[in-house]
């Protein structure tokens, strides 16, 4: 596996530092489309959500789940982009993602400025839940937004923001029915800068001095 020049650290593997969740957590396209998720797994993954910290505690979040098989998700897929509809469908559910964008004054929830980091948030609990439970997820922004929020009548004070596919992974093998283009794309390595990349000291671009200390 190559490494990097800094730290000798694995590129394409998280180090043995992370909590399992976090090291066992990636992005998967191949899913188990046998694998059917319970209503009570697919709360506790929504309470992971419900239970994320925000400005405020203004929980400027909201979530159009669809499970494989029902209305919802027939819905959402119709609006995913071409290449996501290749492998998103098999996921157990797929999740829009909603974020408050403006005051609605006739519920006084006032909107704030960090409503789209509190979702991203909100989404990474969810990742780790997931994770917790043998699950996976992988994040997509490739869908024609105005479409989603026209077909889940989202509110104009809202707006859909990411999807996300939820499932057991495949065993190795499955993934023969996807096409070949996301069966390589599966199989790329992981790649993530350096700390010294964004870990700053000092000034923006000094990177600080406990990153090369031993
Ligand atoms: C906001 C966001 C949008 C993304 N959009 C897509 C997408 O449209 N299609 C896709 O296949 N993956 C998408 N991804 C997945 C990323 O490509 C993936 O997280 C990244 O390659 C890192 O992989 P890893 O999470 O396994 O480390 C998206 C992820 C995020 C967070």
């Amino acid at each position: 596996m190559p490494e990097t020049a800094e730290h000798g650290t694995p590129a394409g593997a998280p180090p043995d530092s992370l909590t399992p969740l976090l090291r066992q957590r990636e992005s998967v396209m191949v899913y188990d489309r046998t694998y059917v998720i319970s209503p009570a797994d697919l709360r506790a993954i929504l309470e992971a959500a419900r239970w994320a910290p925000s400005a405020g505690n203004s929980q400027p979040w909201g979530f159009v789940v669809g499970r494989r098989g029902d209305e919802t998700h027939r819905r959402i897929v119709r609006v995913l982009s071409t290449a996501n509809q290749a492998w998103a469908p098999a996921a157990s559910a797929i999740i829009i993602t909603l974020h408050q964008v403006a005051t609605d004054f006739d519920h006084e929830i006032a909107y704030s400025d960090y409503a789209m980091f509190d979702l991203g948030q909100a989404v990474a609990h969810i990742t780790v839940q997931a994770r917790s439970m043998g699950l996976q997820v992988r994040q997509f922004g490739g869908f024609d937004h105005r479409a989603a929020n026209e077909a889940f009548t989202v509110p104009p004070h809202w707006t859909a923001t990411t999807g996300i596919a939820l499932g057991r992974p495949a065993s190795h093998g499955e993934e023969a029915a996807l096409p070949g283009w996301v069966q390589q794309r599966s199989r790329l390595p992981r790649e993530r800068l350096p700390l010294e990349a964004f870990v700053h000291a000092s000034r923006f671009g000094h990177p600080a001095d406990f990153l090369t200390d031993p």
